[in-house]
């Protein structure tokens, strides 16, 4: 039986690799980007795809009317940046604000934007791609201020949207999709993004709602806080 997955950030890198593998496998995909057109390269897969600038709050409120009511299985809050946030001297108000609206802020809203067709959908799941670069357990090495802090924020929303939203019956995850060889990942990352996503759609798709608030690595074992 074919799911619907909504993913965020589709142009490129991870996002773009998971609208390719769902649509190729018969998946309905709905693909959001800031901006359509530089979403060529996902034409001819089956799939649609919509506007969705996740910097932009009233973009996201749009959503839950340009889906009006259409069910949804699977939300995959993908869109991410980057922050060249290196030492406490390029922590700037702008930069963590910039990067907390993108990579934690968004994913909430876009959550809630979706919620009524995540409702209607058979899994209920969501699935926000974190890092392992969240965890506040892991960070023996620094660097990356703005990055890790908006990522384990997302870690943090997330467990309070799985502790409310879990009676419900859903499943809300974080995923660290590991170091991939994308834009933002660079050319030393060792993974290529096929890979990577083969990896997260074979744990997404074994996902129940007894992983509910879990923090999961790409291979499916658990992350530290
Ligand atoms: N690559 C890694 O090693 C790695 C490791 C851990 C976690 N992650 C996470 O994995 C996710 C995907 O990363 P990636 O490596 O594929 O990065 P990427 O190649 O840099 O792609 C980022 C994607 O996010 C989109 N995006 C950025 N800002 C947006 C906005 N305001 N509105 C809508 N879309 C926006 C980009 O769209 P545009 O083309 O319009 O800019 C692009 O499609 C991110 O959440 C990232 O933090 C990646």
């Amino acid at each position: 039986m074919s799911t619907t997955h909504l993913v965020t950030g589709a142009t490129r890198g991870i996002g773009l690799e998971f609208a390719r593998q769902l649509s190729q496998r018969g998946d309905v995909v709905l693909a959001t980007a800031r901006d359509p057109k530089n979403a060529g390269e996902l034409s001819g897969f089956r799939l649609s795809i919509g506007g969705l600038d996740v910097a932009d709050p009233i973009s996201i409120e749009g959503l839950t009317e340009a889906l009006s009511d259409r069910p949804i299985d699977v939300l995959i809050n993908n869109a991410g940046v980057g922050s060249p946030t290196k030492s406490i001297a390029d922590c700037t108000a702008d930069e963590l604000q910039r990067v907390f609206m993108i990579n934690s802020i968004a994913p909430m809203l876009v959550a809630k934007a979706a919620l009524p067709s995540l409702r209607l959908g058979k899994r209920k799941i969501i699935v926000n791609i974190s890092s392992q670069l969240a965890s506040i357990t892991n960070n023996t090495g620094g660097s990356s201020y703005a990055y890790r802090a908006s990522k384990a924020a997302l870690n943090q929303l997330n467990k309070s949207l799985a502790n409310e939203l879990g009676p419900e019956g859903f499943t809300c995850v974080v995923v660290h999709p590991g170091w991939v060889r994308t834009d933002m990942g660079g050319p030393n990352a060792p993974i290529l993004p096929p890979d990577s996503v083969k990896m997260l759609l074979k744990l997404i798709d074994a996902l129940t709602p007894a992983d509910n608030g879990k923090f999961f690595n790409n291979d499916g074992t658990i992350l530290p806080w």
